[in-house]
């Protein structure tokens, strides 16, 4: 598609920009001073997790471990306790392993091409991009959810995203970067930041948008979404509930504890209990020591 499909680029980019100055949330990550390894780790955190539960973690992540080195010297339990309720602890994991393969490969730093960080473990395309873009200042797109809901409505006109990311929304990402980085960078987080703040899934506040009186959706009367049912994120009784509360007792305890302590937490359905541990245990999360009790690892 020509780029004048996308109507005129620069008043595109200068409105977000604008906007976004004016705007934008204070992060600890995104000072100009954050290091490459603050971004990284924020950016790992981030994913599925909201600003607001992730920041406490993260400044206590960055004053005990300022350096990939300082946290690959550590065991991953600590990383596994250190990581709290922010969820989805596998990251944590992820994260001590990748300070490791940064300590191997990379001299203790994290690496600055989109391949070597795409190579780290528990990086993905959007976390390679977003660190790149963000701590390297590379001209390459960063595209989350937030972003994909904002290009879904001012510029393809429809009310949301599709299910998951694809190749013709990546394209189009591609398309409406700024062609020079520094701008490119305050474009990325400049329209994540929007998404956030404005452009939200369930109440967009359409009134404070800068895009208003451009915006696909908008234009079109804001139609309802009318694509492929998404998956909801539902917790109660879920083994994600019940694999929390098993790391949380590991989590809370100097010492190794005994299986009894385990059973406690999760009474209501043995089986799913058990399928839990197990589960812990298979990723890593969790050690089986031969006395019978559980450690973090
Ligand atoms: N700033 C930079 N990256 C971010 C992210 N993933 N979420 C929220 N704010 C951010």
């Amino acid at each position: 598609m020509p780029r004048r499909a996308h109507g005129d680029l620069p008043d595109l980019h200068a409105r977000v920009l604008d906007w976004y100055a004016v705007h934008s949330r204070d992060l600890p990550w995104r000072a100009p001073d954050a290091s490459p390894w603050a971004v990284f780790v924020s950016e790992v955190m981030l994913q599925q997790t909201p600003v607001a539960r992730v920041e406490p973690v993260w400044r206590e992540w960055l004053t005990r471990w300022p350096e990939p080195a300082a946290l690959a010297a550590e065991s991953p339990g600590e990383a596994v306790r250190a990581w709290g309720r922010l969820g989805y602890p596998r990251r944590a994991l992820r994260l001590h392993q990748a300070a490791r393969a940064m300590v191997e490969r990379h001299g203790g730093q994290v690496p600055d091409t989109l391949e070597e960080l795409r190579a780290l473990p528990g990086v993905g395309d959007y976390t390679a991009a977003a660190v790149a873009s963000f701590a390297f200042g590379l001209q390459c797109a960063v595209v989350d959810t937030n972003v994909r809901r904002v290009h879904a409505r001012a510029v393809a006109g429809s009310g949301e995203a599709a299910p998951s990311l694809n190749r013709a929304e990546r394209e189009l990402a591609d398309r409406l970067l700024p062609d020079d980085a520094e701008t490119a960078r305050r474009w990325n987080v400049g329209v994540m930041e929007l998404g956030a703040l404005v452009c939200t899934a369930r109440s967009p506040r359409c009134a404070d948008c800068p895009l208003l009186d451009r915006c696909g959706w908008h234009l079109a009367g804001r139609p309802a979404y009318t694509g492929p049912a998404k998956r909801g994120q539902r917790w109660a009784g879920t083994d994600r509930q019940v694999r929390g509360r098993l790391l949380a007792v590991l989590r809370d305890s100097a010492e190794p504890v005994p299986a009894e302590r385990l059973h406690e937490v999760w009474t209501t359905d043995p089986v799913q209990r058990e399928r839990c541990l197990d589960g812990l245990v298979a990723d890593g999360l969790v050690d089986p020591l031969e006395d019978g009790r559980y450690a973090l690892p």
